[in-house]
């Protein structure tokens, strides 16, 4: 049956990602990492409390780095019938902000109440993304080798065509090697693969693919837009020390098994926002004018992939005489 549009969500979470970014934008390269975060912790949880939804916060952050947070299990909104699950990272990519590098962005992503995965005491996972073309060809198992001659073929491109998307991170000298060896190309950065899982996805974007171990709340997050725009995410949780792996193998959870973008999100009726707060080349940073700040965001809804990329001029003269958020 045919259906009438329905409330966009990530219309209305767009608004708490630029809240979260104007407010730790002044902390840009201010070597403070906690000081950004707190502003933007604080600017989602006073947006939030403006939505008609009862939602908890399934993924929230701060846990392995004991960061300001918005807490697991928190509950926000000013309540109602729409019982949602609730994914924050108010400043992805802290450390970029703080040292006024390329790339934080400010996430939020909802959906229905239970249908985000439960990332339990894991903090990290090992994550293989691409974009709609070749969500089919790629196998976590198989050497990254194979991945890149499949996903080049998937894309009608050359294995030195491609783009790689890797954090550096010590962690992943030998993954940099075989990239290397393969004849791919390579987009090092420091932070943020929330942005590089973006990127892989969004075709406009010339990064093809993410790869390497990062967070698992970031896992998460990513699987709601990677599902908004058709790709595919491959992941396993990946304990980076004793304790964590000894805590999941306490908790019953398999550490060998593989999650697609449907285990981490299940449905399609999910909805992402991420609002740039440094600049990059991907979503533009906070900007100041003599009257206006400056945002730029990509808005997207999983069940039908209209994705929205939505530049907002906010009058900053105006807003400070009222709002309660603090910019
Ligand atoms: P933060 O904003 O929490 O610092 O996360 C940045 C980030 O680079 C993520 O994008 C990534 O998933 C994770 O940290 C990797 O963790 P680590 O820096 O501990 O290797």
């Amino acid at each position: 049956m045919l259906e009438a549009p329905e409330k966009n969500l990530a219309l209305d979470i767009v608004r708490i990602t630029e809240a979260a970014a104007l407010a730790s934008a002044r902390w840009l390269g201010r070597g403070d990492r906690d000081a950004g975060d707190n502003a933007a912790v604080q600017a989602m949880r006073i947006c939030f409390s403006t939505l008609n939804i009862d939602g908890t916060v399934i993924i929230g952050e701060g846990k392995k780095d004991n960061a300001p947070m918005l807490a697991n299990g928190e509950k926000v909104g000013k309540g109602g019938e729409l019982s949602l699950d609730v994914a924050v990272d108010p400043v992805e990519g802290t450390s970029l902000l703080a040292y006024g590098r390329p790339n934080a962005i400010s996430v939020v992503a909802v959906s229905p109440k239970g249908s985000m995965f439960n990332l339990g005491p894991s903090y990290y996972m090992q994550k293989l993304v691409v974009g709609s073309e070749a969500r089919d060809v790629i196998d976590l198992d198989a050497p990254i080798s194979m991945n890149l001659k499949n996903v080049a073929k998937a894309l009608g491109k050359t294995v030195q065509d491609l783009v790689v998307f890797v954090l550096d991170k010590p962690r992943h000298k030998r993954l940099i090697e075989e990239i290397r060896q393969a004849g791919a190309r390579i987009q090092l950065q420091t932070d943020g693969d929330v942005i590089g899982a973006l990127m892989a996805v969004d075709p406009h974007s010339e990064v093809d693919i993410m790869t390497g171990t990062g967070g698992t709340p970031e896992g998460v997050l990513s699987a709601c837009a990677i599902k908004g725009l058709g790709g595919q995410i491959l992941a396993r949780l990946d304990p980076q020390s004793y304790v964590e792996k000894e805590t999941i193998n306490e908790a019953g959870i398999d550490l060998r098994e593989v999650l697609s973008v449907n285990d981490l999100i299940r449905g399609k009726d999910c909805f992402f926002a991420a609002t740039g707060i440094s600049g990059g080349d991907f979503l533009r940073g906070v900007r100041y004018s003599s009257r206006y700040a400056v945002t730029h965001s990509l808005v997207l809804r999983g069940k039908t992939g209209t994705l929205r990329y939505v530049e907002s001029f906010h009058n900053m003269d105006r807003l400070s005489k009222f709002s309660a958020v603090q910019y």
